[in-house]
């Protein structure tokens, strides 16, 4: 076990000291060997050196207690240790335990000249973000980086548990699943290419993918309920605080559904279970949540008897910027916010078309976040063939998407789905203000670091 961990563990079980660098838990029965971290302060005194160290597996330091005469010029802030001594209960009140240091070996030094991170300083995420190689040595990204990882585990067990099944879905496609143009094209190196120098790889185009939803929906003609969670890419050239070129996305396809309502209540659910999961195990670090629903035309009157100024049109028929965004759910009391029945002209060919309605809308749904704006986007999929042979020969992909076709015309159940940026996610449970610093090694245009 780590050395924070163990200290952690020390205080929850309330273990027994040994003499000997170890310790037994008498509840678990675990043995742990001290050893290894990185230093996070030190503090000669007159007769004591008083270290404290971390090994990352949490943001307690375990107090560390050697002889000033031993030599510490190389025991600065960010060096790598590897220590052994005895744990002991603490004289002072701010610890249980400390460990008193027979031997303290340096493994690897820290210049603190060099070194970007200063002992002490509460550095900015933005002064952090220029370091993509050692930001994850700061207690921020350090953080962060296991609340991902948590979350990550909280969503695989929600869908686990739920019976949805996961699948692989393929990161080079040939499909632009949105439509919208911003893909990455995939070469292959000179090396594969033909006299001319053709690219001879796959007959087609590939791409890297900007969703798994088409082949989520060819798992839906077989399965109750299926996702996919992974990374996605979009070539949009955007700086802005929300967009990557490289993000990873939740999605899921849910058969048997006929109803906005049966999708919204999954989306709640995921999010609720997985803030749930977070608090729980990271509770310093988050708290929130609410729910409202207004449907697109209740989102357009509410911006357009508002007294701001957009900068983007409010007419009905444009989309939603993320200044738009922002103000709905402002308005709506600072709570995530369901937007249902956008026009059906802003989806792709995939949704399904609400003819029952007076204004052209197709049902959809965004769910929209504090701080961020829109955090996940759904819809039931269009499940009638005459409509989507109609839609798909409008714009001009009835030959490439004669296999969609298929689905609806072989078994084909009413399902829908939904996509949940993961990034997006961790900024609005965070309050992080840029999406670069919430994932390890951000991508975006004209940027790609490491
Ligand atoms: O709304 P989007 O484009 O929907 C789809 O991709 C559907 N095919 C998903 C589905 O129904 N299976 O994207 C879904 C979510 C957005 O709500 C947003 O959270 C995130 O993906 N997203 C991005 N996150 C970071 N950077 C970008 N460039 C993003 N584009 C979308």
């Amino acid at each position: 076990m780590c050395l924070t961990g163990q200290y952690i563990h020390f205080q929850v079980h309330k273990c027994a000291l040994s003499s000997n660098n170890s310790m037994v838990c008498f509840h678990c029965n675990s043995y742990c060997k001290l050893d290894s971290g990185w230093v996070r302060s030190v503090r000669p005194q007159k007769e004591n050196l008083f270290l404290h160290v971390n090994d990352g597996s949490s943001l307690q330091s375990l107090q560390v207690v050697a002889s000033s005469e031993l030599n510490h010029r190389l025991l600065t802030f960010g060096s790598a240790v590897e220590i052994s001594g005895s744990l002991v209960t603490s004289p002072s009140r701010k610890q249980e335990v400390e460990l008193q240091a027979d031997q303290i070996d340096v493994v690897g030094e820290c210049n603190p000249v060099d070194f970007p991170f200063k002992i002490k300083k509460k550095h900015g995420l933005e002064y952090i973000r220029q370091f993509p190689h050692l930001r994850c040595r700061t207690n921020a990204f350090s953080s962060l980086l296991r609340i991902r990882s948590e979350a990550t585990a909280a969503i695989q067990q929600y869908f686990k548990e739920k019976g949805f099944i996961q699948v692989h879905t393929p990161v080079l496609t040939s499909n632009d699943c949105e439509g919208a143009g911003e893909l990455f094209q995939v070469e292959v190196s000179s090396k594969n290419q033909d006299e001319e120098g053709h690219q001879h790889f796959f007959s087609v185009p590939a791409y890297l993918t900007v969703s798994g939803q088409l082949h989520l929906e060819v798992m839906a003609g077989a399965f109750p309920g299926v996702y996919t969670f992974g990374p996605t890419f979009r070539a949009e050239n955007s700086q802005s605080r929300r967009h990557l070129a490289e993000f990873y996305m939740v999605e899921a396809e849910i058969s048997f559904t006929q109803s906005l309502e049966d999708l919204m209540k999954v989306m709640e659910d995921l999010f609720r279970s997985t803030t749930e999961h977070l608090l729980d195990q990271c509770p310093e670090d988050v708290a929130l949540y609410h729910k409202h629903v207004i449907t697109y035309t209740e989102a357009i009157n509410i911006l357009n008897s508002s007294s701001k100024k957009f900068a983007f049109k409010t007419d009905w028929g444009c989309d939603l910027q993320t200044e738009h965004e922002k103000y709905l759910v402002k308005h709506c009391g600072d709570f995530p916010l369901f937007v249902t029945d956008y026009p059906y002209a802003l989806k792709p060919f995939y949704a399904r078309d609400n003819q029952d309605q007076p204004l052209h809308t197709a049902a959809a749904v965004d769910l929209l976040v504090p701080g961020v704006g829109e955090m996940c986007g759904g819809s039931l999929r269009e499940d009638r063939l005459d409509l989507l042979k109609t839609r798909l020969a409008q714009a001009g992909l009835d030959e490439a998407y004669g296999w969609y076709l298929d689905l609806r015309r072989f078994g084909s159940v009413p399902h829908g789905g939904f996509g949940m940026g993961f990034e997006r996610y961790l900024q609005c449970v965070l309050g992080v203000d840029n999406i670069k610093d919430v994932i390890p090694f951000p991508r975006y245009s004209r940027s790609c670091l490491l």
